[in-house]
């Protein structure tokens, strides 16, 4: 067995080879060669209430034994409480291509009276892997970017068989936009097929009424028939119910299989007639593990960034720089103003000629009415002083003044008699 890994948060390597199919070396049908030279870097994150199995999955979902099987620390002692968020990685290899698989542990919650908080830590560890992204994105040397980011978290859901807890929704909610949300229902082994396939319908139920976000498998259209019916058929089983064991149990008819014996039978993990585990297993490494990729990093990541960057008040276009270089910024806001008050300055310049010679234009215009009719005034004038001369000179010359005649031709004054 290998040692346990130090309840740190600090992320432990083990090379494992595969007990046996995975399902990933389908990958290269999901992309493009490039990436399956580079090998896949793929973190799944486990969340859930304590005591659902989500340790015991982990090592059960990849089929090579993540955790060191608890047998190897002391055959009586139970799987220790996880405390702290653990990341355990494993790179697995199958049909020449790599997977560097990355799992992260949380602790689980709901054991205090306060459960308030307890999302915190695990929003927190996802937001700092979108951070680390974001810092070697923003390096000059891009080449060697790690993807440490959570590309699949399974919710466990404890089997109650009621409907959601508070709890839930509220970390779900809390979650649901910064990861692909996998709900699940835990320790499926609990129910009755008839308890869990309404179990999952009054899931389904809640978490379309709290409009919380799940990670929606894609429909296939230009695929073969098998592809689409395969992708339908997993579509059709969330929330997966699952078991999960790391005991090998052998069956009544004698095989020895992955699973949990009960006085009445055996459960067996990898039977899908016993439930959903095979299915899950086929989404995340098989069916949607591009899609899961792609998600998280065209939606979720590009989200938050973009939020990231609005807080800061960065503006998300060429300006960046003036932006952040505030000096540069306050220089480029001054010339603005100034350029502003320029253009105000000489609009009213303008404004104010185009009054000066309206008024230029009028004062010259009743210049020359005046003019005219002083004129005239001094012509009439002028006629009036030589008609009056003209009398004058007759007067003096002793020439009686031709009395006007009347329209009757006599003169006047005179009667007749
Ligand atoms: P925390 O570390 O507190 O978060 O717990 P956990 O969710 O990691 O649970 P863990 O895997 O430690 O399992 C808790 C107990 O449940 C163990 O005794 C497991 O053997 C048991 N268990 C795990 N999976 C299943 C399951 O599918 N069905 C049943 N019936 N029991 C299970």
């Amino acid at each position: 067995g290998q040692p346990i890994p130090p309840a740190t948060g600090i992320s432990s390597v083990i090379r494992k080879k595969l007990m046996g199919y995975v399902g990933f070396a389908n990958l290269p049908n999901q992309v493009h060669r490039k990436s399956v030279r580079k090998g896949f870097q793929f973190t799944a994150m486990v969340v859930g209430e304590s005591g659902l199995g989500k340790s015991t999955l982990i090592n059960t979902l990849f089929n090579t034994t993540l955790y060191p099987p608890k047998e190897s620390l002391d055959p009586s002692a139970e799987r220790p409480k996880t405390v702290a968020i653990e990341s355990i990685g494993a790179d697995i290899e199958e049909n020449g291509v790599r997977l560097h698989l990355t799992v992260v542990d949380t602790p689980g919650f709901g054991d205090f009276v306060n459960n308030d908080d307890s999302w915190k830590p695990i929003v927190e560890n996802i937001e700092s892997r979108f951070d680390s992204y974001l810092e070697q994105e923003n390096r000059v040397n891009r080449l060697k970017i790690v993807d440490n980011r959570v590309h699949a978290c399974l919710y466990f859901i404890q089997p109650t068989g009621h409907s959601l807890k508070q709890l839930d929704i509220e970390f779900m909610r809390r979650l649901h936009t910064k990861v692909n949300l996998i709900p699940v229902i835990a320790k499926a082994d609990t129910m009755t097929d008839e308890e869990i396939a309404s179990f999952k319908q009054r899931i389904l139920s809640d978490i379309e009424h709290h409009q919380i976000h799940i990670f929606e498998a894609p429909t296939y259209e230009n695929e073969d028939e098998e592809t689409i019916a395969e992708a339908e058929e997993i579509r059709s089983q969330i929330p997966f119910a699952i078991v999960g064991s790391n005991n090998f149990v052998v069956t009544p008819d004698g095989r020895k299989v992955r699973g949990r014996a009960y006085p009445w039978g055996v459960v067996e993990v990898d039977n899908e007639e016993h439930c959903d585990f095979v299915k899950l297993r086929q989404m995340l490494v098989r069916t949607y593990m591009e899609e899961l990729r792609e998600h998280t990093n065209d939606v979720l990541y590009e989200n938050w960034r973009t939020e990231k960057l609005v807080s800061m008040g960065v503006a998300q276009d060429s300006s960046v720089f003036k932006e952040i270089n505030p000096a540069a910024r306050l220089q480029e806001e001054r010339v603005m103003h100034e350029a502003k008050l320029a253009k105000m300055e000489a609009e009213m310049k303008m404004v104010f000629q185009q009054k000066v010679q309206e008024k230029e234009a009028k004062l010259k215009q009743s210049e020359e009415e005046l003019y005219a009719r002083h004129k005239e005034m001094k012509e009439a004038l002028e006629k009036q002083r030589l008609d009056l001369e003209d009398k004058k000179r007759k007067i003096e010359t002793g020439r009686p003044i031709t009395p006007e005649k009347n329209a009757t031709g006599r003169r006047k004054g005179f009667l007749r008699t």
